[in-house]
């Protein structure tokens, strides 16, 4: 079995006080970006990948994909204005593939391993999401008071690859369009149709690049993979 992956990576560094897209930011040796295609490649589960940029980073996407050792087709795809809407136009860009996985560029830590894992997982599901369960308790607040704290037992915290079959996740994002729903990631799309998401076990180390401090804890990790 084999699946499409879409990797939206057009965002910024806003969030990291980087003045360019946080995924271009090294890492060790190589640019973050680099470190999550190579994962991808590394997976016998991936086919074919797109990759959503904004075209002011085209120039170093290029670069990084020239690094690559793979014969595995990787396309250049022009992102959008929110993460969704990137992940919009890569739906829109794929080339055949009947199960999609989505994998955001920023969580470069992700293993070659949950990439098949994931794949296994579409074999069967309609819908799902790689998520670990939390371990801190979660409090519900509005203002400054806690409302709600819910039972941990039930709480999982989300990451991506998040996997679809792709007509289905094609019809959830043209409905978005349709409804001006806005969401942070596809299973909410997916959730909002009524149809079943279900979870895959993730990663602790599959973390998001979002601040200064995951990338050292991020170069940690690595250097621990590969002393
Ligand atoms: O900013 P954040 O890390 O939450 O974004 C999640 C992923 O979505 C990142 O890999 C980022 O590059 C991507 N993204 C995108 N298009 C946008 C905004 C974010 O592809 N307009």
């Amino acid at each position: 079995m084999t699946c499409h992956l879409l990797i939206p990576a057009a965002g910024s560094g806003k969030r990291m006080g980087a003045d360019r897209n946080k995924l271009l930011l090294p890492l060790i040796n190589k640019p973050i970006l680099q470190w999550t295609l190579e994962a991808a490649i590394a997976s016998d589960a991936i086919a074919w990948i797109g990759v959503m940029g904004q075209p002011h980073d085209y120039p170093e996407f290029q670069k990084i994909f020239n690094a690559l050792n793979t014969t595995k087709p990787i396309r250049l795809i022009q992102g959008g204005s929110t993460r969704q809407a990137s992940v919009f136009n890569g739906l829109k860009s794929l080339e055949g593939g009947d199960r999609v996985l989505i994998h955001d560029g920023a969580r470069c830590l992700a293993t070659p391993e949950l990439f098949n894992r994931c794949d296994r997982a579409l074999q069967t599901m309609q819908g799902f999401i790689a998520a670990v369960p939390v371990k801190d308790t979660i409090k519900i607040v509005d203002g400054q008071t806690i409302v709600d704290t819910p039972n941990r037992d039930h709480l999982w915290a989300a990451q991506t690859p998040q996997g679809f079959q792709s007509d289905l996740l094609k019809k959830a994002h043209l409905k978005a369009v349709e409804l001006n729903w806005e969401v942070t990631d596809d299973a909410a799309l997916f959730e909002k149709m009524g149809l079943p998401v279900q979870i895959v076990m993730g990663e602790e180390t599959n973390l998001k690049i979002t601040t200064q401090q995951d990338l050292a804890i991020a170069e940690f990790i690595l250097n621990q993979r590969n002393p």
